[in-house]
């Protein structure tokens, strides 16, 4: 398996793997298939901001896709990302997630970022444990701020600290 930026070429299995986990799951908390349109405008967004898109790639197929972006818009928040990451469901629990997030983090440390954020469905407990072996740690939980699948969900937000925050930043 080798780990990758993304190119528009993978753009196809990408949302594969996306619209299968907004289906199937309460991982992403939309209910129409995302287009490629969508995930074209999405790619064109993160490197017109300078955030990363990698890819895990087996056999000439995509196994998994991992990015971070602006967690929110405000200047004070400048040092702040926010990740997601998804693995092909017949791949997932072999480690690709691993191999995606660890090499994702590291650019975010170079990059001069301080924090990862994750936001992960409470229901989620696999994506909660997978991101605890990663070192991220739970900052807060929002109380039935999603609703899908005919039920409210509650939003955890996981935390990697990246630095010590003592280097020089503007
Ligand atoms: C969550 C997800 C990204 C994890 O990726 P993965 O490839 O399945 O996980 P890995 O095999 O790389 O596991 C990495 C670590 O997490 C742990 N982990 C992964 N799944 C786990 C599970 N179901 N239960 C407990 N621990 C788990 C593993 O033990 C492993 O730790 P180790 O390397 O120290 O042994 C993947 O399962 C996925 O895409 N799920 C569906 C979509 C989703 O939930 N995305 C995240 C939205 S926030």
């Amino acid at each position: 398996m080798q780990v990758r930026s993304a190119t528009k070429m993978d753009l196809p299995e990408i949302l594969e793997i996306y619209n299968q986990v907004l289906r199937d799951s309460t991982a992403i908390y939309d209910n129409e298939p995302s287009s490629l349109a969508e995930r074209e405008e999405w790619f064109d967004g993160r490197v017109r901001d300078g955030f990363p898109i990698l890819v895990a790639e087996q056999d000439s197929s995509i196994l998994g896709f991992s990015s971070y972006g602006a967690w929110r818009g405000r200047w004070g928040y400048r040092y702040t990302v926010e990740h997601s990451v998804h693995v092909h469901v017949s791949h997932r629990g072999t480690g690709v997630g691993r191999a995606l997030l660890s090499p994702l983090i590291e650019m975010a440390r170079a990059a001069g970022m301080h924090v990862m954020i994750g936001g992960i469905d409470a229901e989620n407990l696999n994506s909660i444990r997978f991101h605890e072996r990663l070192g991220f740690v739970q900052v807060g939980c929002a109380k039935e701020v999603a609703r899908k699948f005919d039920r409210w969900l509650d939003l955890v937000t996981m935390q990697l600290t990246l630095d010590d925050g003592a280097g020089l930043r503007a």
